[in-house]
């Protein structure tokens, strides 16, 4: 016996078979049921999704010798001519394809009028990709659906509904069809993978459900290939490794370095995922998806137990606390944007890169709220340093002196300078930056800056003027969060970092050319793009 795709073997044959369609199975039989049937059908929704497997279905529903019927026999003549696609009663046209184009015009205009073939009870005209029928076509097609004859039906199918004439769409029944939820792919592998006699583990079952995007098709297919190269054992890795995904917990995994701001850790894993093979364009598309699951999860945490298994609501259960719904929706447009971007340049992980960069400095910006939320506590009177008041009190600052702006930079300079004699601040740098791993963004970045000394709690970090772009990105709260733990583990006590652009400053890393930023192609592409977004 020859070799049959899945996709072709596993085809549905009645309304019961279709998986994840029941919203338009359901009409349909109905339809079929009590007899009220349209001229026309329209099906919409994209690539193997089961337009056509709909269609013929409903056209052995109608056709079959014991029909109009719900459960077609699947046995008779007509069943099995239109299940093989080579019906007498039953014409499918492509309208995609050129070779198909003038037979569409000629059979809409002539042989419509034509009395259904023997042994059919109903014409029926099945065009597939109807947005690509000529102007010439749909003017045919027009002047027949205004006077249907007779025991003729449509059903015409598309993936691109926005090319169809409104006055074609407003004279059928329109049906779109969903792209499949993953949990049901998974489970429709299971069940043919039973028939094959596959083994197939759960976790690749869902691995190439979320590949597959909503489509059955895509799955199946991917499921052939992977018969082909693994045989009859299927793990997750092999699903991994043969199609260049990443693993779910992988995307987790990087989605909480991101969330908790871990910058050099999620630019690890990163770079780790491309040495091993991992397509970026895939993995941002899953960081994109994991992300929004965690949006919907935020809104409304039952919503996906059925897209998802169990461990992977675990993770979404923690990792919905760790952010708002307001930042969430930054992040996800930020990454979408960097996809767009992604698709057109060849260095796609260094975009990868910026995009995760530029995230975790959003995450630690002030959103607009919270900013009105201090105003407000402003106005009422409430402290608005409550974190920091201790430390710039027990300095002898007052809290409206302990920003950075280059006015008061120069007294608290000067100030510094007899203050600081005690610590010494260069060797506990030397220290904390021992601990950054090497060549990491957050490394770069610390390299530019060198330690003038210390005033009260607060750790003093200088840099020249002229890197402030560099330093916006060190000072973001997740950095500095990384520098202060640092610091409290090199010395044993708390410290706030604090940045003060000062004349002179030789940057540590113009002392070492080898590991100097300017010497890194990447990562001065990296700061180019990134000054590029950075608001001054
Ligand atoms: N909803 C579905 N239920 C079961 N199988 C499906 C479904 N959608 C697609 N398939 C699988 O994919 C194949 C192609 O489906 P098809 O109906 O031709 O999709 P479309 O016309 O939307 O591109 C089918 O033969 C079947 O194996
Ligand atoms: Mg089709
Ligand atoms: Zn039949």
């Amino acid at each position: 016996m020859s070799y049959e795709v899945f996709a072709r073997k596993y085809r549905p044959q009645t309304f019961d078979d279709l998986v994840g369609q029941a919203h338009v199975s359901r009409t349909l039989k109905n339809a079929v049921a009590q007899n009220r049937l349209a001229h026309a059908y329209l099906f919409v929704g994209p690539r193997g999704i089961g337009k056509t497997s709909t269609a013929r279905i409903l056209a052995k529903s109608l056709n079959c010798v014991k029909g109009p019927t719900v459960t077609p026999c699947g046995v008779c003549d007509p069943c099995r001519e239109i299940s093989g696609g080579n019906s007498f009663g039953v014409f499918e046209y492509d309208a995609a394809s050129n070779t198909q184009v003038d037979k569409i015009r000629e059979l809409i205009v002539e042989r419509v009028k034509v009395a259904p073939s023997p042994g059919y009870k109903y014409k029926i005209y099945i065009i597939d990709e109807v947005h690509m029928l000529s102007t010439s076509s749909f003017n045919a097609l027009l002047k027949t659906l205004e006077e249907p004859p007779p025991k003729v039906i449509f059903i015409f199918a598309t993936t691109d509904v926005n090319k169809v004439p409104l006055t074609i769409i407003s004279r059928c029944q329109r049906f779109d069809l969903h792209r499949i939820p993953a949990n049901l792919i998974a489970q429709h592998l299971q069940f043919i993978a039973g028939k094959e006699k596959i083994t197939l583990e759960a976790a690749a079952a869902h691995a190439i459900a979320r590949g597959a995007e909503g489509g059955l098709r895509d799955a199946e297919s991917m499921l052939d290939q992977l018969v082909a190269f693994c045989g009859d054992k299927i793990s997750e890795s092999d699903v991994l490794n043969v199609f260049g995904f990443t693993s779910e917990q992988t995307v987790i995994e990087l989605t909480g370095r991101i969330l908790s701001g871990q910058t050099p850790d999620a630019i690890h894993l990163l770079h780790e995922q491309g040495e091993s093979g991992k397509d970026m364009m895939r993995l941002m598309a899953d960081l994109i998806a994991y992300l929004r699951d965690l949006l919907v999860f935020k809104a409304k945490p039952d919503a996906l137990s059925e897209d998802v298994d169990p461990d992977v609501q675990k993770s979404l259960a923690a990792q919905a606390a760790l952010i708002g719904t307001d930042r969430l929706l930054e992040l996800i447009d930020q990454f979408a944007i960097a996809e767009g971007r992604m698709k057109w340049v060849p260095n796609k992980k260094l975009h990868f890169e910026v995009a995760i960069i530029k995230a975790i400095q959003t995450l630690g910006q002030a959103t607009l709220d919270e900013v009105i939320e201090k105003l407000a506590e402003l106005r009422d009177g409430k402290s608005v340093v409550s974190q920091n008041k201790s430390a710039s009190v027990a300095a002898g600052v007052s809290p409206a002196s302990r920003n950075t702006a280059a006015g008061t930079a120069a007294t608290t300079v000067a100030r510094v300078e007899e203050k600081s004699a005690a610590v010494d601040a260069e060797s506990i740098w030397q220290r904390v930056l021992a601990k950054i791993p090497a060549k990491s963004f957050l490394r770069t970045l610390s390299e530019s800056v060198r330690p003038i000394g210390t005033e009260g709690r607060d750790f003093l970090l200088g840099h020249a003027p002229a890197d402030k772009s560099k330093i916006e990105a060190l000072a973001s709260q997740n950095n500095r969060r990384q520098l202060e733990t640092l610091l409290r583990d090199a010395t044993g006590h708390d410290w706030l970092v604090k940045f003060l652009p000062k004349d002179g400053i030789v940057p540590m890393a113009a002392e070492k050319p080898a590991e100097s930023f300017k010497d890194d192609p990447l990562i001065q592409e990296a700061i180019e793009l990134f000054k590029a977004e950075v608001k001054s």
